[in-house]
This record gives structure tokens, sequence and C-alpha cells, in this order.
């Protein structure tokens, strides 16, 4: 009987290849300025014709003669590079082939088109589909791949990426980013050289602490902020991740995303499917700006959890406290929030563990009761407290990792990842907990929605996670090792979901040990996440610049501290340049401080909307001058916030004047420094004075008007004036 069923599946499926591949010769996925253009080869295979800028004249499409480069290379066939899709069939054959069947193209709305393009193998039932979704006036490109098994055995996927892409330029410039623990996101461009380039994280969890899965690909020449032809592209995938970037002997390039094969072999039964993450990218003819905003924009409508919503702003004890604190200095705490004036006090690390107490980082991970000497009236106390003077409260989680001293490892040691044979490998004294275990994630769904139900005031979470995988071995998995690193992730987002589907809007923010977890996997499910532990503003506004190349301000945090001994003013208009917050101790700022504080958080309040949902030009590098200058317009061209930072500038150095970016040039604007120490006036010559956008943009302003000082920094509201 079920031959039969698959004997008519496949007559059916065979006369679909003939049909459809006569019919139609390209396919054709297109936003309002970007096309990729696929086309049908004699051998029915699908090749990429085009990958550019859209044609005007959309006639032309049909010009573009078929592509030289299969668009989603098989591995075991006539190819000798790095295929996008390499698998074992059930019989132990390790080719594929795939040969179009049939494809969809619909529209999910007036902005979203979706094409859906159907592959199977002629010599076995596997099935891939090729999916893709472009996002009209965002100008970006979604594109994933489905892999289905409808042989009568398991099959081994060994490779099995989202995205191949392939360019045909003179010559290829790669911006990486990279970094360690309190230096994320370094900024580096190199040339591609013949051969393989690969970015990649083997770390499991906390998978970007090294590298994050983020480039940007120049054509021909390396891309400036403003000029030059380039993709950006990123990976939707909260684990190990890999670009591979080969250019073959005719100094073609493929780049090919996706999940890290890296001891990762998938393997799927008879009816499996195996869905792959998302590859996410934009093309830009005028540089990384645009390609930055059309990626903002996306994440704000699709990206990032209520990306349309505003954030809260917060203070947090982790800078100022660590874990030493009690009821009554958290209370007091509170008066510092209200004193700023910011929405939400956030308690971090340290409230729980009641054997193991969390008095240090060496215990009390997986013990989530509050300590009941530090917190003898609970969570609920103190969320009523915050209530009474006006403030939302929120609360710090681990709930991936487990601390041998604790009573959850006590309870449940086979709840754990860890090889049995070896000695326990710790990264800050801590394990990872085996999620993919359907007990353990739903343990990890409880910690957190169980605090949630106990505490309904509780407005705000921080989910931290701590350490990468090593030693990693499941228990629960046995046989199925090599499942871990991709089970473990999508449990984490089944967990998510389950939270999502009770508590959709709550905000939380994505932490792990700083920006170890900085993907749009993850960002779904949170509204914000935490860049870096290193919370010095000068090593910020490089950390910051770097986010800024893919995330929105609005997701990333960024709190002003103690850790910098800058000004009160430097510090804050860095925080300010993103989603401002603080973690300091008010009780050690002087009035002034205090004052100029007050002042910024409702200067912030003012100026927010066009920060958060504003285009963002960046206009000066810090990797290029010994300044950095960026601005955010509002979608009116009606307001924009210029925030200008000086470095490190020396004696008599030459700044040159700036030229805005982003204004409407037929529109008036006044110029006005804001966010002032009390006090002091603006050195600005421009201040209070009104310009056209033209002039503002051709003429510039300037930043640096008399004596230079290093590390000083200038917020600038322009505002249109008719
Ligand atoms: C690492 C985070 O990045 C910090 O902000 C803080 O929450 C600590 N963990 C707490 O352990």
């Amino acid at each position: 009987m079920k031959k039969f069923i698959l004997f008519t599946y496949l007559t059916i499926f065979y006369s679909a290849v003939i049909v459809n591949a006569q019919a139609r010769k390209e396919i054709v996925i297109a936003t309002k300025n970007v096309s990729v253009i696929l086309t049908i080869g004699a051998n029915n295979r699908v090749y990429q014709s085009y990958l550019g800028k859209r044609f005007v004249n959309q006639d032309d499409d049909r010009l573009i003669p078929g592509g030289k480069h299969e668009a989603y290379i098989t591995g075991g066939m006539e190819d000798l590079l790095q295929p996008a899709i390499r698998l074992t069939h059930s019989d132990g054959n390790p080719s594929l082939e795939l040969q179009y069947v049939s494809h969809d193209a619909k529209n999910l709305d007036d902005n979203v088109s979706e094409t859906n393009i159907l592959l199977q193998d002629p010599k076995y039932p596997v099935q891939v589909i090729l999916h893709y979704q472009a996002f009209n006036k965002e100008d970006i490109i979604k594109s994933w791949t489905e892999i289905r098994n409808n042989e009568k055995g398991e099959i081994t996927l060994d490779d099995y990426a989202s995205s191949m892409l392939h360019f045909e330029a003179k010559d290829y410039w790669l911006t990486q980013f990279h970094g360690d623990w309190a230096s994320e996101m370094k900024m580096q461009e190199s040339k591609l050289t013949s051969g393989v380039k690969e970015i990649d994280s083997k770390l499991g969890t906390r998978a970007d602490m090294y590298q994050t899965p983020v480039f940007f690909l120049a054509l021909n020449k390396p891309a400036d902020e403003t000029t030059g032809e380039l993709i950006a592209g990123t990976l939707a995938w909260t684990g190990n991740f890999k670009f591979h970037f080969e250019i073959d002997e005719r100094n073609a390039l493929r780049v090919i995303s996706g999940i890290n094969p890296y001891a990762s072999a998938y393997k799927l039964k008879k009816g499996e499917t195996f869905i792959t993450p998302a590859f996410i990218f934009t093309y830009s003819t005028t540089g990384k700006g645009e390609a930055s905003r059309n990626l903002h924009k996306w994440a704000r409508n699709y990206g990032v959890l209520d990306g349309n919503k505003p954030r809260l702003t917060l203070l947090n004890n982790w800078e100022a406290t660590h874990v030493n604190f009690d009821e009554k200095e958290l209370v007091n705490l509170f008066d510092d929030a209200t004193k700023l004036g910011t929405d939400l006090f956030l308690l971090d690390d340290g409230w729980f563990g009641n054997k193991y107490p969390r008095n240090n980082d060496k215990a009390g991970l997986g013990d989530w009761q509050e300590n009941k000497s530090k917190l003898p009236n609970g969570i609920g106390y103190l969320v009523k407290q915050a209530e009474a003077k006006g403030l939302k409260f929120g609360i710090w989680l681990e709930p991936e990792m487990v601390n041998p001293k604790s009573e959850l490892y006590e309870q449940h040691p086979d709840w754990i990842l860890k090889l049995s044979n070896r000695n326990e490998n710790y990264q800050r004294n801590q394990l990872v907990l085996d999620l993919t275990n359907p007990k353990v994630a739903d343990y990890v769904y409880h910690v957190v929605v169980d605090m949630l139900v106990k505490n309904p005031g509780l407005a705000y979470i921080k989910w931290d996670c701590n350490r990468s995988m090593t030693n990693a071995w499941s228990p629960y998995l046995k046989d199925r090792q090599s499942a871990l690193y991709v089970d473990y992730t999508l449990s984490l987002y089944k967990i998510l979901d389950r939270i999502r589907q009770k508590y959709p809007h709550l905000p939380i923010m994505l932490c792990s040990g700083g920006g170890g977890r900085t993907d749009y996997g993850a960002l779904k499910y949170f509204t914000e996440f935490w860049p870096s532990d290193d919370t010095d503003p000068l090593e910020r506004l490089y950390i910051q610049w770097g986010y800024s190349n893919f995330f929105p301000a609005l997701t990333i945090s960024s709190h002003v501290t103690s850790w910098g001994k800058q000004s009160i003013k430097f510090r804050t208009d860095v925080a300010m340049m993103d989603k401002l917050g603080y973690d300091i101790k008010v009780s050690k700022m002087t009035d002034e401080e205090v004052k100029f504080s007050k002042q910024a958080v409702k200067n912030y309040n003012r100026l927010n909307n066009t920060i958060w949902f504003g285009d963002l030009y960046r206009i000066v590098s810090p990797y290029e001058e010994n300044r950095m200058v960026v601005m955010y317009v509002n979608e009116e061209k009606s307001k924009a916030v210029l925030f200008n930072y000086n470095l490190n500038t020396r004696y008599k150095e030459v700044l040159n004047r700036v030229r805005l970016q982003g204004l409407d040039s037929h529109k008036q604007y006044k110029v006005e420094e804001t966010n002032l120490v009390p006090g002091t006036k603006s050195n600005l010559a421009e201040n209070g004075h009104v310009f056209s956008g033209d002039y503002l943009m051709t003429m510039g302003l300037n930043l640096t008007p008399g004596k230079l000082i290093p590390l000083t920094s200038m917020v600038i509201e322009i505002s249109a004036a008719n």
C-alpha cells in the first residue's frame, strides 16, 4: 500500500517537472531596488543568473542569459568545490542531484512576497524547497531551505546551508566583525584571495563571542558608508554558524551561509523535514550606510520583537553592586532610579539560591528561589515597592545554566551536558543544561513562566547565558550526539515560543556574558540585547559602531556606568546614541552629575523617537578619524539628532567640517546643541541658527569649535523650522 502511494506520487511529481520546466524559464525574486533572477537550464537544474540592482524596465529580466552557477550546488556530483548541500542516502549513496519540479510565488501582503522552488533528486525521493521572501520597501531578501526525506530509510545531512549566492566581480572585499568578551564587534576588512575564507562559530551556546554572524561583502572595490556595491548578510541562528567564501579558478565567488555543519551531521528519518534558519541579506549600490538602514527597517518591522514600539529606560544594579546587596539596599536604589527618571529598575544576578546562596559566581545557578537572607520578603515585595515609587521592576535570569554547587545539579545530574568519562569543564564555574531533553526544556520554560505567574508585576527580564559548550555530550540524545548543537538551539526556540505565547510583549533583554548572542534568530523573541560588558564609553563607541551596521538603535542597550573615567556628559552622550540605560551608584555621583543625568533622561525621552525609529547615517568612523559622528533622521525628515564624539584627539589635530546627511535639501532646520552640562554654553558657531538642509549637507558644521579636548562630545538637535 505504502509503495503504491509512493509510486503514484512520483509519477505526478515527474510529470510536473516536464510541464513546469517547459512553461517557465526564469524566476524573479524582487524588492523595490534589488532582484535575484534564477533560470532553469536545459538539464532541469536551477541556476543563479543575476543578483543586483533591479532593472528599471522589468522586461529586461528576460534578457539575462542563463546562469553558470547552480543556485544550490549539491555534493557528490560534478562540482568540485564546497557544496550547499551534501547528504548520504539511506542506501549509502553520497551524491545528490536537484532538478527543478515547480515553483510558486505569492504575495503575503502588500510588502512581502514569497517564492518557493521545489527541487527533487531524479533518482531518490529527496526534495529540497528553496524559499525566498522579498521585503519590498526594505530591500531585504530572506532565504532558507527545506529538506524532505521521502526515502524508505534514514538519510544523513552532512551540509545543509540556508543560502548559496554567486558573484562575478573583479575583487571581493569582506568586512567581518569579531572580538571576545568585553571587546565585541571589532570591524576588519580584507580582500578575499583565491580559495576559502570562513567565518564561523563552534561555541554552541554564547555562539557569537568570537565572531558575529554578520558580514559585508563589497564587489570590485571596498565600499564605504555612501559609495560602493555590496551585500550585507546575516544568519538568523543562535547556535553554530558558518559563512563560507570561496573564489574559484575563474575568480567567481560563492558564498554559502548556514548552520555550521561541524560535528553536526543531522539524520532525517523517513518522512521527516529539516528547515534551515534564514539567511537575511540586502544589496546596496550606495555603500554600507544604505545597507544598514535597510536592515534596521526590516528589523523594526519584522526581525525584532515589537520593533516599532518604545523601549523602557532602566537602572540596572550589576555594576553598582554585583551580587552583594540586600532588600533594603535595593529599595534605596529604587530612589536612585526615580532620581534619574528611568522607567524601570532591573535586578541583576545574585538574588537566588538558599542551600547554595549566589554570593559569587561559584554557586546557586539553577536554584531560582529568592535567597531568604538577602530578600526575606521575596520578589513580590520588591515589585510592590518599586511600583509604589512609580517604577517598573525587572529581573535577571540565566535559565540554561547550572553551577555544580546547586540543588538542581544534585537532583538532576543527568540534565547536564558533559562527557561522563572526562572531568567536568567549567567556564565561569558553570555547566550547560541539556535543552535537547524535553524535561529540561520544560523546566527552563517553567523557571521563566512560574516567576512571572508568581509575580504578575514583573515587567522585564534579562536572559543571560554565560558560557559556551565544551565537553559537549547530551545524556538524552544517546547515539544521536551529532544532533546536539542543532537540537539545542531548536529547543531554545521552542521554549521561547512557548514563553511568547503566554507573554507576547514582555520586554526581554538578550544577553550572553556581553554580546555573545546577537542574531536575528533570537531577536524575534527579544526586544533588545546587551552588546558588551565593556561599558567604558571609548571602547563602547567602537562596539556600538560595529553593531549599528546590522542592528537598529532601539535594540542596542547602552548604559551609563562608572567603568570609564570620562565626564558624565561623555558617558551619557555615548549611551544616548542607542537604547539609554544606567548601571551606576547614583549615591556616588555629585549633585551636578545627578542634575545633568536627570535632564539627560528628559532630553532622551524627547529625542528617542528619532533615535529608535529614524534612519541612521554614520558620518565619521572612529576607525578612520580621531572622532566619531553619527546622526539619526526621522522618516519625515523633520527632526534629526547628531552625536559627535572626540576620541583621543591630539593637540592641534585638524578635524574638518562635517557634512550632514539624510536631511531634506529644501527644508529649513534649526540647529541646537542639547544635553549640555547645566551652566555651560554651546561653542557651536551655528547654535540656535536656521539653515537649509542643502547648506547643512553641503557646507556642514564645524563640530570642533574652540580648543580640541579629548573625550568630549556634543549632541545636536536639528529641527525643521518650516
Ligand atoms: C554577564 C552580563 O553580561 C552582565 O551584564 C551581568 O548580567 C552578569 N552576567 C551577571 O552575572
